[in-house]
């Protein structure tokens, strides 16, 4: 056999960091490489970073220095740094961490397999002119029910708390034409769900006469054969198209489902934050989605303790809260992140910062938990996703994302099922297939 060596991937972050964790795998691949699960085996590493937080930044420190024993024991073992930090700190973990062979950033790793080969230590984290989808090896072989799929990568809305504009560049859409062959191509290879993934998906424009905005794409991907749900994140409130409402009363592939962060309820620190919207108008445009398909279950990301952030602030984030009814949102506490206007500013309390993200964190599990037990007795329809650990149990998801289980030892992977939820528990459903 040919000379097969092993890659050790780990993703960090968020869901274009997965996609694109895929296409680097894809990518060795091609050099020979087949990915493990087992650290020690492995002849390369690969760690995907996220630098949106400094505690996900600083995990990479902490796990590269976790691979020093076994470097000592494997000089030949390469490691590579991919991802937002490779990005935001490029030579700089060369000096800190001297065990690192390549750094990559997210535009520039379609030229990882040639870095590989070189000897000694390399860093790029250029925007390359050349379009790194171009140069990527072509995908084969079946895979799994559920893809991610990048349509637009960057952004160009510079929130004041935010390294994404700075690690993944200006916003760039990919055209409508090799979005749609990419996706039917997963279609032929088994896929039946895609989430179409984009910083600011919903930024989404096409070129030339063929589909303009994400509504149009969704339209068009919605004809492709065998392809039975669309879901697409994360998506900004300034981007939210009517087009793009409309076409969750219209395309029945389309999942009633939103990510839509909105960070705070308080208009002076939207206003701070650089959101470009005020509360009300972020309600106003829930009201006009919720119109168009009133089972939608909306989720957000919040950030508590942004610089300059009272109580009666906070009140008016834990209002919005109340006012929206979520069915999952993410909340974080402020990180000051270098580079960033809101970084000179001087942050909040600690304490003050910590015990507001416990209350806005109590508010949403209720709501998430209500959201769950709301299913209790509704029909609806799950994809799934894997067998569970009990024999003859399946996972998979509803329509709403959420996790569920079933017994149905006739069930394959990929099938989609109707069903009826028989219980809720705060993270998932159990539920009875239902005939078909
Ligand atoms: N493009 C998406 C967000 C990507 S980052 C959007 O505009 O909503 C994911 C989430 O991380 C953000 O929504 C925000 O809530 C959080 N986040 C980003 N920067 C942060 C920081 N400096 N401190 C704490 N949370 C942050
Ligand atoms: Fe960051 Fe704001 Fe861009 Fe989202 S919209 S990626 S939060 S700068
Ligand atoms: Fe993190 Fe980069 Fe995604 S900073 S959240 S991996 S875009």
């Amino acid at each position: 056999m040919a000379d097969v060596k092993k890659l050790y991937l780990k993703t960090y972050g968020c869901q274009m960091n997965v996609y694109d964790s895929e296409r680097m795998a894809e990518a060795m691949g091609a050099e020979g490489y087949v990915t493990t699960e087992v650290l020690e085996e492995a002849d390369m590493v690969l760690l995907n970073t996220c630098h949106i937080r400094e505690k996900a930044s600083e995990k990479l420190y902490s796990d590269l220095g976790r691979l020093k024993p076994l470097k000592a024991g494997k000089p030949d073992l390469k490691i590579g740094v991919a991802g937002c930090v490779a990005q935001a700190e490029g030579d700089e973990i060369l000096r800190r961490m001297p065990l690192v062979d390549l750094v990559v950033g997210p535009q520039a790793y379609h030229r990882l397999p040639e870095m590989v080969r070189r000897q000694g230590q390399s860093v790029d984290t250029e925007f390359p002119a050349e379009d790194k989808f171009d140069h990527l090896p072509q995908r084969k072989g079946k895979r799994g029910p559920t893809a991610f799929l990048t349509v637009q990568e960057g952004c160009d809305k510079f929130c004041a708390f935010c390294v994404v504009p700075y690690t993944r560049g200006a916003e760039v859409s990919r055209p409508a034409a090799r979005l749609l062959a990419e996706a039917r191509d997963l279609v032929e290879r088994g896929v039946r769900e895609i989430t179409l993934l984009g910083q600011n998906v919903n930024a989404w424009h096409g070129e030339g006469p063929g589909p303009r905005g994400l509504g149009d794409l969704i339209r068009e991907m919605a004809a492709i054969p065998g392809l039975a749900r669309i879901r697409y994140t994360t998506s900004h409130p300034n981007d939210m198209a009517d087009d793009l409402i409309s076409a969750h009363a219209e395309v029945p592939q389309l999942m009633p489902y939103l990510h839509l962060p909105v960070q705070s309820g308080s208009d002076r620190i939207l206003k701070a934050m650089n959101r470009k919207h005020t509360a009300a108008q972020y309600l106003d445009l829930v009201a006009r989605i919720r119109a168009a398909r009133p089972d939608i279950l909306l989720t957000s990301d919040f950030i508590v303790g942004f610089p300059g952030e009272t109580d009666a602030d906070f009140e008016a984030t834990m209002a919005l809260v109340r006012a929206v009814g979520y069915g999952a949102a993410f909340s974080f506490k402020y990180s000051a992140r270098p580079g960033t206007p809101a970084a000179e500013k001087t942050p909040v309390e600690e304490a003050v910062a910590d015990a507001r993200l416990q209350a806005l964190q109590a508010l949403i599990t209720e709501q998430q938990r209500a959201a769950q037990q709301a299913m209790v007795g509704r029909e609806i329809s799950v994809l799934y996703e894997k067998p569970g650990r009990m024999p003859g149990q399946m996972v998979g998801k509803s329509e709403h994302l959420m996790a569920v289980f079933l017994d149905d030892p006739q069930g394959r992977v990929g099938d989609l099922v109707r069903a009826r939820v028989l219980a809720a528990a705060p993270n998932s459903l159990s539920a009875e297939r239902m005939a078909d």
